[in-house]
């Protein structure tokens, strides 16, 4: 009997509230939501698609109810400006699950940190010191040792007699190179010795982020109906397991670190000792210090292997391009020696094709939901204080009444017209726009463009035997981040004599 009373009084308050809301506020129209579950039940497995279809039902402003939580979606180049520009300020607070609110230690890092004195502390400590133009510079060598090694190992693969004219999956290797290089710029060590063998602690790290996915990525009623969370006692243990475990590895690494500083006399350029010298200046606590660096893994992990998927992808589709890129790089580089991050800025048509991949898939298509912190108008419509905003960067990137031929894979279209993708233009924002735009673009920019121009420079690359272009699967697997449903499958052909494909080691940077 307390139990059905129990639920009664909860849906009574619910639709109360509900009530309340709609009779106080004027929010912007949406499907309609259901008592508790909200329109959970309606949602689609890729949300992006979902959301652009619903904005052609809706309009370009449309509210969503994720349980009881009220989540405003934008989806046009002018309500995205209103957003991340003109309520920059007020829409600046981030929303954090269970998950989330552990790990980030309730946002003692940057990516979960509310708006405030501890945000604009550690943001500034990004933009000064961890992303300026000269540490970016510096870690340079770690970018293309990782680059040269990831073609050396796709090389010595694609040459074995057994494979000849075989397919190679493209997301193992990326997704290797986006590990040790993130991992490496973090952590300051490189997890894999010459042989390709990962030590254990690179295991150790691996099981850790493999735990994060698992424990990420598990729906549970729990997140939406806050009221029932008591309930959930196993996976609040698996939780606070997870985030020991991650803690006690990273603090074992920065104690290396300040052992091997102690003893050189050396500060390397990597993100643990840039945090730990910089932490009295910037007052920063241990907690910060490591939220901080496992913020720079999961922020620029998938970020890139799924750009450069997507981009290899709509190469092997589109062999125009994917030729002409090569005819930029042989006239510039030439076919005797590697090309470098110093050759970009002479590589314009491959700067394109890399805005172009950057406009038809950007990795986080909703870019990462932003929080009122008090209630603002949007479009004409409130947004009460505690709603989520997100941005459609891809349906924006996608609408035909901006850009020619949307659907269209055309790097041509940026030569024509000259279009900023770091947050001042707002219909091609992959980084987001305003406070809290990604502080990693410039270093994504270079990692990415040297890792397409390298994967072309170094080879041809066609569909498998037997499957037409036109055939290859070009949809979004579900999640927050968006990888290709289907991994890519593409047969590499080495164009360059074969002393070009040695990793160009260095050590510790
Ligand atoms: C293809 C590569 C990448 C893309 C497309 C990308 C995109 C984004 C987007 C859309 C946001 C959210 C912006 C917002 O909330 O308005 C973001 C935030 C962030 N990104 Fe990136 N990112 C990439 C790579 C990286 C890399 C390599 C790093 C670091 C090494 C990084 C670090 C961060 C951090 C720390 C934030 C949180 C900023 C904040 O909340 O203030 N990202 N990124």
């Amino acid at each position: 009997m307390a139990i059905p009373l129990l639920i009664l009084s909860f849906l009574t308050i619910f639709i109360a509230y509900k009530l309340f809301q709609r009779l106080r506020f004027k929010l912007p129209p949406g499907p309609r939501p259901l008592p508790i579950v909200g329109n959970l039940y309606d949602l689609k497995p890729v949300l992006v698609r979902c959301f652009t279809e619903w904005s052609q039902i809706y309009g370009p402003i449309f509210s969503v109810y994720l349980g009881s939580h009220l989540s405003v979606v934008v989806n046009s180049a002018e309500l995205a400006k209103e957003v991340l520009k003109d309520n920059d300020q007020q829409l600046a607070n981030r929303n954090r699950t269970r998950q989330i609110a552990k790990f980030s230690k309730n946002g003692m890092d940057l990516i979960w940190s509310d708006y405030g004195p501890h945000y604009v502390k550690v943001r500034k400590l990004c933009t000064l010191e961890l992303f300026s133009m000269k540490r970016i510079d510096a870690l340079r060598p770690i970018r293309e040792d990782e680059v040269t090694a990831m073609v050396e190992s796709i090389f010595k693969d694609c040459v074995k007699p057994e494979n000849k004219g075989k397919a190679l999956v493209l997301r193992e290797y990326l997704g290797m190179m986006a590990f040790l290089h993130i991992t490496r710029l973090s952590f300051g060590k490189r997890f894999m010795d010459s042989n390709g063998v990962i030590d254990q602690q690179g295991e150790e790290l691996k099981g850790i982020l493999n735990n994060g996915i698992k424990l990420g990525t598990k729906k549970s009623f729990a997140e939406f109906l806050p009221w029932l969370r008591f309930l959930f006692k196993a996976e609040n243990e698996a939780l606070a397991e997870h985030d020991a475990r991650a803690d006690s590895f990273t603090k074992k690494i920065m104690e290396e670190h300040t052992i091997a500083r102690k003893k050189t006399g050396n500060t390397k350029s990597h993100f643990v000792d840039a945090l730990l010298t910089l932490q009295k200046e910037y007052d920063l606590s241990e907690d910060t210090i490591i939220g901080l660096l496992w913020d720079m893994i999961s922020a620029g992990m998938d970020t890139t292997t799924i750009t450069v998927e997507w981009a290899m992808a709509e190469m092997v589709r589109n062999p125009r391009v994917q030729q002409k890129v090569q005819e930029e790089l042989d006239r510039v580089v030439g076919k005797d020696r590697v090309m470098t991050e110093a050759d970009i800025p002479n590589l314009p048509y491959l700067q394109c094709v890399t805005k172009e991949c950057f406009r038809m898939h950007p990795p986080t298509p909703l870019m990462l939901p932003h929080k009122a912190n008090t209630n603002v108008k949007i479009g004409g419509y409130d947004v009460p204080k505690g709603a989520t905003v997100s941005v459609n960067a891809w349906a924006i990137a996608r609408d035909p009444a901006i850009w020619k031929n949307p659907i269209e894979f055309r790097p041509e279209r940026f030569q024509e017209e000259d279009i900023d993708m770091k947050g001042t233009d707002y219909r091609l924002l992959p980084f987001g726009s305003g406070r809290r735009i990604c502080p990693g673009a410039q270093l994504a920019i270079n990692l990415v463009s040297s890792m397409l121009g390298h994967m072309v420079h170094h080879f041809d690359w066609a569909p498998p035997a037997g499957v037409r272009p036109e055939d290859m699967d070009m949809m979004e697997q579900p999640g927050t981040v968006t990888y290709m449903r289907t991994p890519l499958q593409a047969v590499p052909t080495p164009r360059l004599s074969a002393d070009l494909f040695k990793r160009v080691a260095v050590g510790n940077v």
